[in-house]
C-alpha cells in the first residue's frame, strides 16, 4: 500500500499543510527543527495510533489549537481510501473513513501499515523493558489489528485491579479490617484471559522474528551476529504456547504471587511485566553491545518487521526519519539498498549528502512550514 496525499491541520508545526505523494522514495530535506520529522510522524499515527516520540496526543496538536487533524488518502492496489483521525487531546479522539463517521479510531488501524526507522530506536536495545514491549506490542497489531481490542481490556483491567491491590495494601497498613478481596478472583480470570491472549501472539511473533532478524542483522553488519530473541516471563509457571495454556498457568502465577501483591499493592505477574531479552552472540545487548552493535540490532529489528508485515499482507511504507547521518558508510549503503525496492519509502534528512545514492525519488525542501517539491 502507498499514501497518495497527506493533508494535515493544526498537527504539530503545522497550521496547514497538504502533500501528495507517490510510490517509490520521497526525501524531505531540509535544516533542523523545520517540521520534517512532524510529517512522517503523522503517517506513522495513521498506523499505530500513536507517536514514536511522545506517547501522549497534546504535543501533536499545534500550540494554540485546541485540536489537530490527520488526513491521508490510501492507495492499496486498485482500492483507495481516505482516511481522518482528529486528534483531541483530554477527550476522545475521532475518525472518519471515505467520509463515513460511524467508525471508531481503532477501526482505521491495519489501512496504512508502516515500519518507521528512527533514532528513538536506540531504545529498544538500550531502553527499558517497556520499550522492547511495546515494540512487540505494536508489531502484533500491525499483524491483526483486532490485538489492539485485546490490548486495551488488558491495560484497562490492569489498572482496575492495581487499584484494588491498592486499597487492600492501605487497608493492610493501616490495620483495618482487611478487604474483601473475593472480587479479585474475578480480576484474575479477566486478567489472565487478556493476557494469555497477547503472551501467545507475542510468543508467535517471537518465533517468526528470530530468523528474520538474524538474516537482516547479517546483511546489515557481516559476521558480527548470530542475534537472538528470548522471551522472559515475569513468572516461572509461564511456560507455555497455546492460549489456553497460558491461560492456566497465568492464573496459577497469580495465586502464587497474591500475597505478595497484597503487601505490594501492584499486580506482579503478566505480559505487562514480561521481558524480551535481545543477545548478540552470547551476550545480552543491552549493557554490552557497543553502541554501532546496538544500532545495528535496532536497525535489524525493523528490517525484520518489514520483511514479515510484506510476508503477511500488503507491503508496508517504509520511514526512514534521519538515520542515515547516524550510520557509518558502510551499513548506510546497505541500509539503502534493503529498502529501496519499497512500495513507498519516505526519508527525512537535514541535507541532501545524507540521503544515499540509491534513494534517488522525489525531494521536498522542508524550510519554515512551506513544503516544496524541488
Ligand atoms: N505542538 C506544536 N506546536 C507548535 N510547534 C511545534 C509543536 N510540536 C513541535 N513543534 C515545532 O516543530 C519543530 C520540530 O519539527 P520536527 O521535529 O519535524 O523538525 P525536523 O525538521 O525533523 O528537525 P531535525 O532535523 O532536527 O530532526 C520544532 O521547532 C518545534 O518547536
Ligand atoms: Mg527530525
Amino acid at each position: 500500500m502507498h499514501v497518495t496525499h497527506l493533508s494535515l491541520a493544526d498537527f504539530r508545526s503545522y497550521a496547514r499543510v497538504e502533500v501528495p505523494l507517490d510510490p517509490g522514495v520521497t526525501a524531505f530535506v531540509g535544516p533542523n527543527g523545520q517540521g520534517k520529522t512532524n510529517l512522517v510522524e503523522a503517517v506513522g499515527y495513521l498506523a499505530t495510533l500513536g507517536s514514536h516520540r511522545v506517547s501522549s496526543d497534546a504535543p501533536l496538536v499545534r500550540m494554540g489549537a485546541d485540536r489537530a487533524v490527520i488526513r491521508a488518502a490510501v492507495r492499496q492496489g486498485e482500492r483507495q481510501q481516505l482516511i481522518e483521525l482528529e486528534l483531541n487531546p483530554g477527550k476522545a479522539n475521532r475518525a472518519r473513513i471515505n467520509r463515513s463517521s460511524q467508525v471508531k479510531p481503532r477501526d482505521v488501524l491495519g489501512i496504512v501499515r508502516t515500519v518507521l526507522f528512527a533514532p528513538e530506536d536506540l531504545a529498544l536495545v538500550k531502553g527499558d523493558p517497556g520499550e522492547r514491549r511495546r515494540f512487540l506490542d505494536e508489531l502484533i497489531t500491525a499483524r491483526s489489528p483486532r490485538m489492539a481490542g485485546v490490548r486495551s481490556d488488558y491495560d484497562r483491567v490492569l489498572k482496575q485491579r492495581n487499584t484494588l491491590l491498592k486499597s487492600a495494601a492501605l487497608a493492610r497498613r493501616h490495620g483495618g479490617r482487611s478487604m474483601d478481596l473475593s472480587t479479585l478472583d474475578v480480576w484474575d480470570q479477566h486478567l489472565a484471559r487478556a493476557g494469555a491472549e497477547l503472551l501467545a501472539q507475542r510468543l508467535d511473533l517471537i518465533a517468526t522474528l528470530q530468523p528474520l532478524a538474524d538474516k537482516a542483522y547479517e546483511q546489515l553488519a557481516p559476521g558480527g551476529g548470530p542475534v537472538a530473541l528470548d522471551y522472559k516471563p515475569s513468572a516461572p509457571e509461564i511456560v507455555g504456547h497455546a492460549r489456553e495454556e497460558l491461560y492456566e498457568q497465568l492464573l496459577a502465577a497469580l495465586a502464587e504471587a497474591r500475597k505478595q501483591e497484597i503487601e505490594r499493592g501492584v499486580t506482579l505477574v503478566g505480559p505487562h511485566r514480561d521481558e524480551l531479552l535481545l543477545k548478540l552472540g552470547q551476550l545480552p545487548a543491552k549493557g554490552y553491545a557497543s553502541h554501532g552493535e546496538s544500532w545495528s540490532f535496532a536497525l535489524a529489528l525493523r528490517l525484520a518487521s518489514y520483511d514479515l508485515l510484506r510476508a503477511e499482507g500488503s507491503e508496508p511504507v517504509l520511514v526512514l526519519d534521519d538515520v542515515f547521518a547516524e550510520l557509518d558508510a558502510r551499513r548506510r549503503e546497505r541500509l539503502a539498498e534493503l529498502v529501496a525496492p519499497g512500495e513507498q519509502v519516505l526519508v527525512t534528512a537535514a541535507v541532501d549528502d545524507d540521503v544515499p545514492g540509491v534513494l534517488t525519488g522525489v525531494r521536498y525542501s522542508v524550510a519554515e512550514g512551506a513544503v516544496e517539491r524541488v
